[in-house]
């Protein structure tokens, strides 16, 4: 195929018709590769990520051929990091030389930035659980796999990439009857005692818990399992967590957040995350959950998963599912998970290189 690789143009409304190509192709190719179609991206939240660069950057690029778009693909970064930079490619059709033709396009565009620690999520059609043991290709950590014959691993072995971690996506179902959760919730609260308070919002997270909030989001980055990924800390403070919410708000999607205070040190020490794209329709992304380390071992990140579930069932009623992301190797997350009646439902490679 013949192509020509150039910035997409970063519009100033999301009904752009360009942009909206974009995010389609983005979304097709995604659903293509995993199977999902969980999980498309809404082009006003996509759009405020690209237009707002004020701590995290995102470059995008088109790729063309014959004035068709047949391919899409971005560097994102932290400002608040100096190495650390994640690729993503999408094609359609799927096509491993234009495929490695946009990694190679967005490695040198982060080496122009002095960006040298590159990963890349990369999803296969393929479930390893239809392979035999030789057909899978496996993290150091040896949990989780990906399909060592598909042409998207092996492009990325061919550019020297290596296989860190594997993610698993899981989804949680609504049900009709919250009993179970609020079982769990009963139990874990109970193990947890008074000095554990569990708190909720949407939207503006309350001024009493924005610092507290702050610090517990900059843990995401150094108090999760990475396999063999080096990930960088990222910083965040008050006035991050208000450019988020002015970013979201004008999108629609709305972030509702369970939090757990510790009232000896009236700080948050875990939270949840779910994500509620505008469409109330789409599912739900559950983002961040995390017990902060030193408070571990109380059930709260069951009860942050199970309050968040409980409310979500009432705040988002039309959302018929909630996703996350988790790496295979993340035993505690996923007892957690499992437990509440998340179900596998596909994986990602999280692959890396050194630029
Ligand atoms: C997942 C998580 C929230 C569960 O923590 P939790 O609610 O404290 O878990 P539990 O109370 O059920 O803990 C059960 C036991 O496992 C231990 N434990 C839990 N998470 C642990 C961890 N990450 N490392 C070591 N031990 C851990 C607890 O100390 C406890 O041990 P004990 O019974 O001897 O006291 C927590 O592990 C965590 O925050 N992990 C990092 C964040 C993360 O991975 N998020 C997902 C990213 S996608």
């Amino acid at each position: 195929m013949n192509f020509t690789i150039e910035p997409v143009a970063v519009p100033a409304t999301a009904d752009d018709g360009a942009w909206r190509s974009y995010v389609a192709l983005i979304n097709r190719a995604y659903e293509r590769d995993s199977g999902s179609a969980l999980l498309p991206w809404d082009p006003s939240v996509l759009l405020s990520q690209y237009a707002v660069r004020t701590h995290r950057v995102i470059d995008g690029f088109v790729a063309l051929a014959g004035g068709e778009l047949v391919g899409a693909a971005s560097l994102e970064y932290d400002r608040s990091t100096a190495r650390d930079v994640e690729f993503a490619v999408a094609t359609d059709p799927a096509d491993a030389e234009l495929h490695d033709a946009l990694l190679a396009h967005l490695e040198r565009h982060a080496r122009e930035l002095g960006r040298s620690n590159a990963s890349a999520y990369v999803s296969s059609p393929v479930d390893i659980r239809t392979l035999s043991d030789d057909e899978i290709l496996r993290p150091a950590s040896g949990f989780g796999g990906v399909p060592l014959a598909a042409p998207e691993v092996q492009t990325m072995l061919a550019r020297g990439y290596s296989l860190g971690q594997v993610e698993r996506c899981s989804v949680y179902r609504r049900t009709a009857d919250p009993s179970p959760l609020q079982a769990r919730l009963d139990a874990a609260s109970a193990v947890a005692g008074p000095d554990y308070e569990a708190v909720w919002w949407s939207g503006r997270t309350p001024d009493e818990y924005v610092d507290a909030y702050a610090y517990a989001i900059s843990r995401m980055s150094t108090d999760i399992p990475h396999g063999e990924l080096e990930v960088e800390e990222q910083t965040w403070d008050a006035s991050r967590v208000r450019a988020r919410e002015a970013r979201v708000e004008p999108t629609g999607e709305t972030w509702a957040i369970t939090a757990v205070v510790h009232h000896p040190t009236g700080r948050i020490v875990a939270f949840n995350e779910l994500v509620i794209p505008p469409d109330r329709t789409q599912a739900t992304m559950n983002y961040g959950t995390i017990a902060l380390s030193d408070h571990r071992g109380h059930r709260l990140g069951t009860i942050v998963k199970c309050l968040g579930l409980l409310r979500w069932l009432e705040f988002a009623p039309e959302s018929p599912a909630v996703v996350t992301f988790n790496a295979e190797e993340n035993r505690y997350m996923l007892d957690v998970n499992e437990a509440v009646g998340f179900t596998p439902s596909h994986w990602e490679g999280a692959w890396s290189t050194q630029l």
